[in-house]
């Protein structure tokens, strides 16, 4: 018998989960800069507790759309709610239970960590209720951020990862129900990346905060998502779970192995009857056996392209490719199995 860990929960659809009201909910949302129009109508939710990261090409609107959210900017047109409310009219106590994650806090060199957010906290204890209890406790996030070591340092000190996640626990210092965060990891080294994505993973499985992220960087948005939003055009051109979105761009797998020393890449509608076949047929002859489904670099680089060769009499010139990265074509070998 094969030992099989816990089986991975069902796919929840991008509609409504379980029939609650969205934290966030556009319906035609629309922004024009002069005589551009950025945003031509974007609908999105997003429901308490998911990890959704918006992508889309450079100037497809992403920071646009953040700021109409977090209501540091006036749309052109369309309903926008957060948290129920209007962005545009929200007031303090409807600010107070947002967090943004801004590029870089300054200033505060000779403050010491713990100081700056017990300090930062005590703006939030008036927005406290019984039911969400605010500021965080400062130990607590230092312990969330993975900066208790460096608690009673100056923030001059800090190392670019240390500070990164000083900044965090600064968006988050009020505990906030929703958690905005723009490019987060912009020229991050990979240790702060690793680093910087422990913090958001620990966050979300307490569940109690909504994060909305932008990235380009895609293993970091199949990573940390339950779910991709795709901006291009002015609109959301595709919405779903990595897993889902894969399908719909392929429904196709790639399975790799080695036999007698040779490499074979195979491309297979049903990559679990071909490999049970090739099993079947060549048993213990097979090595380093691997199946893959597209990944979200594929997904992503089908669906924006498709969409900008549609419309590349409105947008020429454009770079659909959020890295520059290519990823090269595989030569497929076929085996009778
Ligand atoms: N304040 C502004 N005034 C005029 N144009 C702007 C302004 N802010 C952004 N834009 C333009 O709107 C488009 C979308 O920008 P942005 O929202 O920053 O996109 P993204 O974050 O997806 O790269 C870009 O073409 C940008 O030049
Ligand atoms: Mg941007």
């Amino acid at each position: 018998m094969v030992a099989l860990a816990a089986p991975l929960p069902a796919e929840y659809g991008d509609a409504d989960q379980n029939g609650s009201e969205p934290v966030i909910k556009t319906t035609g949302l629309r922004m024009r800069y002069g005589p551009v129009d950025v945003l031509r109508g974007v609908n999105l939710c997003v429901y308490r507790g998911e990890v959704v990261a918006l992508l889309g090409p450079n100037g497809a609107g992403k920071t646009t759309t953040i700021e109409i959210l977090e209501g540091f900017r006036k749309r052109s047109a369309g309903e926008v709610r957060v948290l129920g409310t209007d962005p545009e009219q929200g007031d303090e106590g409807w600010r107070a239970r947002l967090g943004i994650v801004l590029q870089s806090w300054r200033d505060h060199g000779k403050w010491r960590i713990g100081e700056l957010l017990a300090h930062l906290g005590r703006y939030y204890a008036s927005y406290s209720t019984p039911e969400h209890t605010r500021p965080y406790n400062t130990d607590e996030l230092i312990s969330l951020v993975g900066l208790t070591k460096q608690a009673n340092d100056k923030i001059a000190k800090l190392s670019g990862g240390q500070r990164r996640r000083l900044d965090v626990a600064i968006g988050l210092v009020g505990r906030p129900e929703i958690l905005f965060l723009d490019e987060p990891t912009v020229g991050f080294d990979p240790q702060a990346r690793q680093d910087f994505h422990g913090v958001l993973r620990r966050l979300s499985d307490r569940g109690e905060t909504t994060i909305l992220l932008t990235t380009h960087d895609l293993n970091e948005a199949e990573k940390l998502s339950s779910r991709i939003l795709i901006l291009a055009g002015g609109r959301v051109v595709a919405d779903g779970s990595p897993v889902t979105l894969a399908r719909q761009v392929s429904s196709r797998s790639e399975i790799r192995f080695s036999k007698d020393g040779l490499h074979y890449v195979h491309s297979a509608e049903d990559a679990t009857s071909y490999v049970r076949a090739l099993l079947g047929q060549y048993g213990r002859g097979i090595h380093n056996l691997e199946v893959r489904r597209a990944s979200l670099e594929d997904v992503y680089t089908k669906i924006v392209q498709e969409f900008e060769s549609r419309n590349v009499k409105r947008t020429p010139g454009r770079h659909a490719r959020p890295n520059g990265r290519r990823r090269h074509a595989k030569p497929v070998t076929k085996v009778t199995a």
